[in-house]
């Protein structure tokens, strides 16, 4: 079948799938009113029928045209999705601005995204790097589904969650926890394990240059950008009180056993800080005794 038939034949499908895309914005948003205001005025609309002209390029071979095709999509609606990434039927994204859907993702039947939505990888890897999202899932504001994993039939995403793990089907997703995963790294942007002394006390240098910016500097939003996440330093600081209050106890323990030597008997089990090494505690010491 040649090209433009081919082209024609999209052409009726997609007036035909247009039809229930229509029909799929009037049951997810009360704010519809009729079937010409949402042909003009929806955004989320035009991506998809254009991104379905833009896929059925990609798929014959004609790439180029394909994402000339989705960036005039992307000017026109703020929504970019490539070519290449799979979309299935009644696929609504309300207010549309700012979603970018990655070239591997999939997407299965009556998903629903709103503005802000990212479907991206976090590989630069080829093959299959961005999420598949299986029939009914709705994905809130804001939300960033990260990676080539599944996403389950009808879960739900919370507005400004960030997920980077497979979603069993029915659940729903809220929260995003940054956490200091590497605290060092190369020029390449791969994580250093063996530290040579110089580096060492680089980064002496670097942390007693952030305390002193740290006691020092107005933090506008109360929170210091320079440091770990609070939750692990406000836990570090707790064990370390706790492990001075046992030591004490041992002191005390031992002036009783002088005068009562029953009493040693009874033993208690001590806290071990090595279990309890959120931050790297033991290695920022090092660093701080050197
Ligand atoms: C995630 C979501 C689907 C949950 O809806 P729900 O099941 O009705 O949940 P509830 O509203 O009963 O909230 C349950 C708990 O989750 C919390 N929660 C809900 N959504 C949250 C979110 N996006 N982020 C963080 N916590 C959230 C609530 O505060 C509540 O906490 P609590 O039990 O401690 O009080 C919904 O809140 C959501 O984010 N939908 C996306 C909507 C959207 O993006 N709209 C944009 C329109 S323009």
């Amino acid at each position: 079948m040649s090209l433009p038939t081919k082209l024609f034949k999209s052409l009726i499908s997609i007036k035909k799938d247009l039809k229930e895309d229509i029909n799929a914005v009037f049951k997810r948003d009360p704010a519809a009113r009729n079937s010409l205001e949402i042909i003009l005025t929806y955004p989320g609309i035009h991506a998809l029928v254009l991104h379905r002209g833009a896929h059925c390029l990609w798929n014959n071979e004609q790439k180029l045209a394909a994402r000339v095709v989705s960036y005039g999509s992307r000017i026109i609606t703020g929504i970019e999705i490539h070519p290449a990434a799979k979309i299935g039927k009644r696929f609504f994204i309300d207010h549309g601005v700012g979603v970018v859907i990655g070239e591997t993702a999939e997407i299965g039947n009556d998903v629903t995204l709103y503005h802000g939505v990212t479907l991206g990888g976090v590989s630069w890897n080829n093959g299959k790097r961005h999420p598949t999202l299986e029939d009914g899932v709705t994905v809130g504001a804001g939300a960033k589904v990260l990676g080539p994993f599944t996403v389950g039939k009808n879960a739900k995403i919370g507005s400004n969650a960030v997920v980077v793990k497979p979603v069993p089907a029915g659940a729903t997703m809220v929260g995003n926890a940054a956490r200091m995963i590497s605290d060092h790294h190369d020029e390449k942007g791969n994580p250093i394990t063996e530290k040579s002394p110089d580096a060492k006390s680089q980064e002496k240098i670097a942390t007693s240059k952030q305390a002193t910016a740290r006691d020092t500097a107005f933090q506008a939003y109360g929170i210091d950008p320079t440091s770990q996440d609070p939750v692990a330093e406000a836990f570090a600081k707790m064990l370390e009180h706790i492990q001075q209050s046992e030591n004490r106890l041992d002191q005390l323990q031992a002036a009783m056993c002088k005068i009562d030597p029953s009493f040693c008997k009874k033993e208690y089990d001590k806290l071990c800080l090595e279990e309890f090494d959120v931050i790297g505690k033991d290695e920022a010491d090092d660093i701080a005794a050197e």
